[in-house]
């Protein structure tokens, strides 16, 4: 990781990343015991509820496409678009749609969130599942969003934030988080320094309060949000204005 430090926030990210790719789905499955899939089916699900706008979907940050194999299970229907700047990552998720045979309805594009190569309003939803705290300027991906969104479109985002309540079993898991992730990163990816990274960057990110409130001044208003995990887990649902 030393290597990478000195440099602008997005190439950092785009390296540690693309170091961990081939063993990022295992470590996701170990750390958060499995349970990272239904967060994503959860957030789709609180996503599609009572939303009568349609169109394709993006996914941003889409990393190996969980979220957009999970958007497809969900709502077979719609066209989706994974976009990510790190091409390690990608090349896990297009291996991935290939062997589930969603190559033609799921298509994947290197790019940055802070710039999306797309019209303005043309997704009826945008998934963003770990992504967002990963962004060198939360600001200006969430207004890329807003942009690209149909009016009456939805924002779904999954993250890990700091836990804002004095709750022992939140602070707890909080405690057993920021050890197990190195050593199981070290172990399982041979990259103790990423698994470093990931709690801490949780732990420097805004409280998920905080992201609904930028979010809203930015023209996605609130819909809905679950705390998961002992609150250190929050889905957040907000919309485009009509
Ligand atoms: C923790 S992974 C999340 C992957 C996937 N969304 C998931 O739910 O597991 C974070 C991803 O964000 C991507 N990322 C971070 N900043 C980005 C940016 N500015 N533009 C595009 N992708 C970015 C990284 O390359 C990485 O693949």
């Amino acid at each position: 990781m030393s290597q990478l430090k000195n440099k602008n926030g997005s190439l950092y990210v785009s390296k540690l990343f693309g170091s961990i790719a081939t063993r990022y789905d295992l470590l996701n499955n170990l750390m958060s015991f499995g349970r990272h899939k239904l967060w994503r089916q959860k957030a789709v699900n609180m996503a599609f509820q009572n939303i009568d706008v349609k169109g394709p979907v993006l996914d941003i940050a889409t990393g190996t496409c969980d979220f957009a194999i999970d958007t497809e299970r969900i709502n077979s229907k719609t066209n989706i678009i994974g976009i990510d700047f790190s091409l390690p990552m990608l090349k896990v998720g297009i291996a991935k749609l290939a062997k589930r045979k969603l190559n033609r309805k799921i298509n994947v594009l290197m790019a940055d969130g802070h710039q999306l190569p797309f019209k303005k309003d043309t997704f009826s939803l945008v998934t963003m599942g770990f992504g967002i705290r990963n962004f060198d300027n939360p600001q200006l991906a969430l207004s890329e969003i807003e942009r690209v969104l149909k009016p009456g479109g939805r924002l779904a985002i999954l993250e890990i934030f700091p836990i804002d309540n004095n709750k022992v079993t939140s602070r707890l898991f909080n405690i057993a988080f920021k050890i197990a992730a190195p050593i199981l990163g070290s172990i399982f990816s041979g990259n103790r320094d990423a698994y470093e990274y990931l709690p801490s960057s949780a732990e420097s990110f805004m409280s998920s309060g905080q992201l609904s409130q930028l979010t809203a001044e930015l023209g996605l208003f609130h819909v809905s949000s679950k705390d998961l995990a002992f609150g250190s887990v929050s889905i957040l649902i907000s919309q485009k204005g009509n």
